[in-house]
This record gives C-alpha cells, structure tokens and sequence, in this order.
C-alpha cells in the first residue's frame, strides 16, 4: 500500500465534498489497522454549525468499517497548500491513533508535511493517566 494510493484516495474524496457555503473543499484518506483506506470530505449545511470536517465522515466510514485504528491519515484542501486539522478534528484523530501516528498534509501534487499525532496535538487529554 503506497503512500501515492492515500495521497490519491484524499483527492478523490475531495471531488466528493459538499462545501456550497465555504467553497473550500477537504479531504481526507485513513489507511486503517484492516488495510482498508476510509475516504471522506466535508459536508455543510444552511445551518452553518450542523456541517462536519472530512476528517470526520473519514473516521465515521472507518469505524462503519469495522476499523478501530488509523495507521495513518492525508489531508488536502483544494484551497490550502497544506491545510492542517482544525482542533476538533485533532482530538477525534487522537481517538482512533497512537502518539506517533502519521498525518500527511497534501496540496493537489503530493504529500508535502509529515507530522506526528504527538506534533499535531501535543499535550492532548489522555485517560491512560486515569488508570
Ligand atoms: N474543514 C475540514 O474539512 N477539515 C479541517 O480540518 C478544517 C476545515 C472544512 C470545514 C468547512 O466545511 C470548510 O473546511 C471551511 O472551514
């Protein structure tokens, strides 16, 4: 599994987005622990606040999937030479990965930054210290 075929799968999910407000297309390709790549693109609505990131319809056909885990994730924006995951998106990424998951943030010829879960969401909300 190539890291052109998940740079790819995000543009091609980008194409599928639904973005008629913001004009600003995103999106998003998982490569799970199944081998599977789980796309998604963000999807608005006239209510602006009811719209979601691609990362999120990304993660949600991943776990309808039947993965629990993101080995690794690219992200694109048609508009954005390299468009980093709002903050929300972080901590549902930090849900599904480890410390030192890889995110690869894309313009439309290729990956082009390389950050770490641990880089993208430092000091994040861990229950491992709970116990
Ligand atoms: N957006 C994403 O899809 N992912 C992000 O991480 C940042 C923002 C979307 C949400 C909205 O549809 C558009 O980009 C403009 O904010």
């Amino acid at each position: 599994m190539s890291l052109n075929q998940l740079f790819e799968a995000a543009k091609d999910a980008m194409g599928k987005c639904y973005a008629p407000y913001s004009k600003f297309p995103v999106g998003a390709a998982i490569r799970a622990e199944d081998g599977v790549i789980y796309k998604g693109a963000n999807i608005e609505n006239l209510a602006f606040p009811q719209g979601w990131c691609a990362e999120c319809t990304a993660i949600g056909a991943m776990v309808m999937g039947g993965a629990k885990k993101i080995v690794e994730i690219a992200v694109i924006a048609e508009k954005m030479a390299l468009c980093p995951p709002c903050g929300g998106c972080r901590q549902k990424i930090a849900e599904f990965a480890d410390r030192d998951t890889r995110i690869y943030l894309c313009d439309e010829t290729g990956v082009r930054k390389t950050m770490t879960m641990d880089e993208l969401l430092p000091f994040s909300f861990d229950t491992d210290v709970i116990g």
